[in-house]
């Protein structure tokens, strides 16, 4: 049986003079005779003094950055600065060296693409693994929030027959046969032949089927995958991203606002309690990185003191109409600067969303009350008819964090709004009668998990924040 010590639970209270055993991949090598060993159980990292006259040359050359190694010595205060405490050692086990001729990561930093292409090795990075640290960290907070509050954990579906959304931009399932599919009489791919006897697809959301827990359960959430099959290719678009759905009944707008502000808040409070070593590696990392930046490209605050900073503050709260008139009167308008058109009645674009909360309120930002026109058929209709009870949240950097709204509880204006955005109602006659039987008051929205992770860690690109990432011709791993 093998027998070690984490690290992150040694430092807690060192055994000074005792023998201690630490397993771990070697971060850093210095004059054959200082490694830096992390193995991974928290930011922070051990020295190990190797005295080259105890071990045999072998050992001491397959030492290097990335190795494998176990040690055994003892633990005493350390005579250098930069660390508190040192391990003498006094036993070396190489379990896999890296050959620095042929491994692909060097002691250097390397640039984010590259390391991508290396997902096999990137967690080994003091980066990587202070992002996935973090990610399980908001996983774990997210789950403990809403059982704290009595909601509960719904599975939905991955594999559907309906398009939540009604975008269409759903990845087919299917086993036919793509050479040679069956045929309809008319000619089309018969369906009914397929292996659920219907055309299905990877869900895009798991609120449909969270609002018939909420209809019964009061107050559920859902946590899981989704799929996109949207040709975008931006820093903020995965074709598979994890989203956190959260559906409330004897709720409207306002409740739901409420309820994504605490959660919001809570989530980044739980980081900046409970994983300080990490946001501080990320901190120092963005301003090393920000240092050859020129001044209008950096960010105005360090990554603590923004999440301080986001948490402290209440959140901005505007209506689309306001938004809009906004952004009209702001100087970028005024000067042309914009590239996509603003006029009420159009979407807002990442480079409005950005204006509004990165220069105009300098905070978070809900935008509520949308035009009908470009939201869900789900989505209640407000009473002047033209908008609908929904809300976007936008943060700096990210853009939109959340999409909500209060969902069309009266059938006849759903059925309506289902002709009017060609939504068929024989999909969903099921999600029809939650309103004819027993039906209230309910909503819900929901949070791309991998957006949160990029706020938090400070990450810039969404592909970074997830382990194995899905984009348009990117499938790796
Ligand atoms: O705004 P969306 O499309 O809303 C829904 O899917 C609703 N059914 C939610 C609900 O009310 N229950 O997506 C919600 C959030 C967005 O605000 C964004 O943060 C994230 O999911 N998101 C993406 N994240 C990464 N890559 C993509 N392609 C994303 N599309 C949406
Ligand atoms: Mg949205």
């Amino acid at each position: 049986m093998i027998h070690r010590q984490e690290i992150t639970e040694l430092l807690k209270s060192p055994p000074i003079g005792e023998d201690v055993t630490v397993m771990g991949w070697v971060r850093a090598w210095r004059g054959n005779r200082f490694m830096v060993l992390n193995d991974g159980s928290g930011a922070e990292t051990l020295q190990v003094v190797v005295n080259g006259e105890d071990f045999p040359e072998e050992t001491i050359r397959a030492i290097g950055f990335h190795a494998c190694v176990g040690v055994t010595g003892e633990l005493i205060e350390s005579q250098g600065a930069g660390q508190a405490v040192e391990v003498i050692a006094k036993e070396i086990t190489i379990y896999g060296g890296t050959d620095l001729s042929e491994y692909p990561l060097q002691a250097k930093s390397q640039t984010m693409e590259f390391l991508r292409e290396n997902a096999q090795f990137r967690m080994r990075t003091n980066t990587f693994s202070a992002v996935f640290r973090l990610r399980h960290a908001l996983a774990y907070a997210i789950n403990k929030y809403f059982h704290d509050r009595n909601f509960y954990y719904l599975h939905t579906p991955i594999i559907t027959g309906n398009d939540a959304e009604g975008a269409g931009e759903m990845f087919r399932v299917t086993t036919l046969d793509p050479a040679d599919p069956p045929r309809t009489e008319e000619g089309a791919v018969d369906y009914s032949q397929d292996f659920f006897g219907k055309s299905t697809h990877l869900t895009v959301s798991g609120q449909l089927q969270a609002e018939i827990g909420a209809l019964a359960m009061g107050k559920v959430y859902t946590f899981g995958p989704t799929f996109r099959a949207e040709n975008s290719h931006t820093s903020r678009h995965l074709s598979e991203f994890w989203m956190i759905e959260p559906e409330i009944a004897f709720a409207d707008i306002d409740n739901d606002q409420d309820l994504a502000e605490d959660f919001l808040k809570y989530l980044i409070n739980y980081c900046l309690d409970n994983y300080r070593a990490d946001l501080e590696f990320l901190d120092a990392r963005i301003k090393q990185a920000e240092k050859n930046m020129k001044a209008e490209l950096r960010r105005p605050m360090g990554l603590i003191e923004m999440l301080e900073f986001t948490v402290k503050d209440d959140f901005a709260r505007i209506t689309y109409t306001e938004a809009i008139n906004l952004i009209q009167r702001s100087k970028p308008y005024k000067k042309k600067k914009f590239e996509f058109p603003v006029e009420w009645g159009t979407d807002l674009q990442a480079e409005h969303e950005r204006w509004l909360v990165e220069k105009h309120f300098k905070k978070p930002v809900i935008v509520r009350d949308y035009p009908k026109s470009f939201k869900a058929f789900y989505m209640r209709l407000n009473d002047d008819n033209e908008t609908v009870a929904a809300m976007d949240i936008l943060f700096p950097y990210i853009g939109e964090m959340v999409g909500g709204s209060q969902r069309e509880e009266r059938e006849d204006v759903l059925r309506t709004r289902m002709k009017e955005m060609d939504v068929h109602e024989d999909e969903l006659a099921w999600y029809l009668q939650l309103r004819t039987f027993g039906g209230c008051p309910h909503a819900g929205f929901g949070l791309g998990f991998e957006r949160m992770v990029m706020y938090v860690t400070g990450m810039s690109n969404i592909r970074d924040v997830i382990p194995f990432p899905r984009a348009p011709k990117t499938a790796d791993f």
